[in-house]
Formats: C-alpha cells, sequence, structure tokens
C-alpha cells in the first residue's frame, strides 16, 4: 500500500486517459466516490480499496445536481488540501478533484432514474436527489472505470439504488458496502456532523440508542411496525430532534412493508433534525 502523496488530477479527460493506460495494462482500479470533508468512515473506504487494488482512486465532487434548490450545497464543507493528505496516508494513489464546468460543460440532460425506489424514504423529501446521485456515479463510474467502488453503508438508499443501477445496467462494476463508523457516542460519521453544536451532536447520539432500543425490542418478540417506530421516535424527540420520517423497509427490496407486522429482515430507516443539520441512520433487523 503506497504512503506517498497523491497525485491529483482535475480533468475528467486526464482521469479518464489515466484509467485506460492502467487499465490496459492489467492494472485494477478501486473507486471511492466522495464529496469530500473526509472523516474515518471515508478513510475506511480508502484503506480497503487502496489494499484491494493496485490503483485507489478518490473522487472529491461536491456534486450540483443531487442537491435541492434549499439545501446546503453552498455551505457543504471544501478542503481539498486536507482531503488529499488523508487519502495520501490511507493509501490512495490519485485524488480526481473535477470542477462542476468539467462535469457538466453544458447541462446535463442524461439521467439515471430509479422510478421505483426515487420517492420513498429520503427521495420523499429531496426530490431528484437520487437521480443525481445515480447519474454521477454513472459517470464517475465511466471516467475512472473501477473494477470495484466503495461505498459507506450509512446512506443505506444510496448504497441500495447504485447496486440496483449497476445491476439493472450491466456496469462491469463490482460495489463494496462498508459499515458506518460512529462516533464514540453512536452517532454516525458524516460530514455534516461539523454543522452541530457540540450539544447537537450530543443529543444526536439518541438516533442511534433509539435505534438499537426498537432492534432489542424486536429481539424480544415486538414485531409491530408501529410500536418499532414509536420507540424510535419516542428516542429522537425526547433528546430535542425533530423528526422527518421514521420507516421500516424490507432488506430485500427496500419497499415498504405493507402488513402491520415485520416477517422478513427489514430496515429501520430514519431522517431527522438536530438543530438545522439534517441527519440519517438505519438499522437491520432480522431474526
Ligand atoms: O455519498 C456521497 O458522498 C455522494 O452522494 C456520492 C456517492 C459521492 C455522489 O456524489
Amino acid at each position: 500500500m503506497r504512503k506517498d502523496s497523491p497525485k491529483i488530477i482535475h480533468k475528467v479527460a486526464e482521469l479518464q486517459k489515466f484509467a485506460l493506460n492502467a487499465r490496459a495494462k492489467g492494472k485494477s482500479i478501486g473507486l471511492v466516490p466522495t464529496m469530500g470533508a473526509l472523516h474515518d468512515g471515508h478513510i475506511s473506504l480508502v484503506l480497503r480499496s487502496a489494499k484491494d487494488n493496485d490503483i485507489c482512486i478518490v473522487s472529491i465532487f461536491v456534486n450540483p445536481i443531487q442537491f435541492g434548490k434549499n439545501e446546503d450545497f453552498d455551505k457543504y464543507p471544501r478542503r481539498l488540501k486536507i482531503d488529499a493528505e488523508l487519502c495520501g496516508a490511507a493509501g490512495a494513489s490519485v485524488i480526481f478533484a473535477p470542477s462542476a464546468s468539467d462535469m457538466y460543460p453544458v447541462p446535463i440532460q442524461t439521467l439515471v432514474r430509479n422510478f421505483e425506489l426515487e420517492g420513498l424514504y429520503c427521495g420523499a423529501y429531496r426530490t431528484g436527489h437520487f437521480s443525481g446521485v445515480l447519474s454521477v456515479v454513472a459517470k464517475l463510474f465511466n471516467i475512472s472505470l473501477p473494477k470495484i467502488a466503495y461505498f459507506g453503508e450509512k446512506d443505506y438508499q444510496q448504497l441500495f439504488l447504485i447496486k440496483k443501477m449497476v445491476f439493472d445496467l450491466n456496469f462491469p462494476v463490482k460495489i463494496v458496502g462498508m459499515p458506518t463508523i460512529r462516533e464514540k457516542s453512536g452517532l454516525a460519521r458524516s460530514s455534516r456532523n461539523e454543522y452541530m453544536t457540540a450539544e447537537e451532536r450530543e443529543q444526536a447520539a439518541a438516533i442511534y440508542a433509539g435505534l438499537k432500543a426498537a432492534r432489542q425490542k424486536f429481539e424480544n418478540g415486538t414485531v409491530s411496525c408501529a410500536e418499532l417506530k414509536k420507540i424510535v421516535k419516542k428516542y429522537i424527540e425526547n433528546a430535542g430532534g425533530k423528526i422527518q420520517y421514521v420507516e421500516i423497509a424490507k432488506d430485500s427490496d427496500l419497499l415498504s412493508i405493507k402488513s402491520a407486522k415485520i416477517t422478513e429482515p427489514s430496515v429501520i430507516l430514519v431522517a431527522c433534525f438536530f438543530g438545522k443539520t439534517r441527519l440519517i441512520d438505519h438499522i437491520i433487523i432480522a431474526d
């Protein structure tokens, strides 16, 4: 695994040429797509990608087409120099940091959409978000030609949709999902955690505590969706959080459970606000 400074490439055409050459020489490429402001969660992906592949590319691009009008595109943290150092220390060979005008020289007219799932859960509150994500990930795959791409399980719906896109459209890319990295308190690591005050950050630990309490209740025999959702809501609201949604979906297809009871492996998905910061998390519940 290399530990020296990664090469920083800004241009789409340059990275594509680099990737084509590398693949022609039989080198395997691992891709870690990110929007930067890297934390331990991202670094776990870089470490794994560098271990598995000859070349590890980390893309750092705050993708405008996945942000809604009133979302945090402008304030999303950007710090390429620090991120590049972290990636280098974790074994990345190349950082791909394109400008928006290079990624989208003219407005994009071709989007990848998942008609079944894009409007559910986070998609119900973030119109166009998932088509923005899928489209940029498809572009990143075509530009960097990875054999394997690595994503965090924290963005559970995103990961599910990416796997489905790869399956439906026959991308020759293996998708590896890596476990959520958490703070000591249980709060899932996210670049958006830094928007919160120290107090909000402490309170937000209630999200995972609520999810764990619901899972425990399920393991003790409660299979009522309403009961389990109530537990998660109570934890979050008691800590001062504001619920956006708590839903339970089947883990097999991520569709909502139609019956009132859980009868197969499922996932509890939650989005909520602490202060102005929107946070998401999930937990798998299965026998
Ligand atoms: O999870 C993220 O950081 C982004 O949604 C991704 C996958 C890099 C696409 O912009």
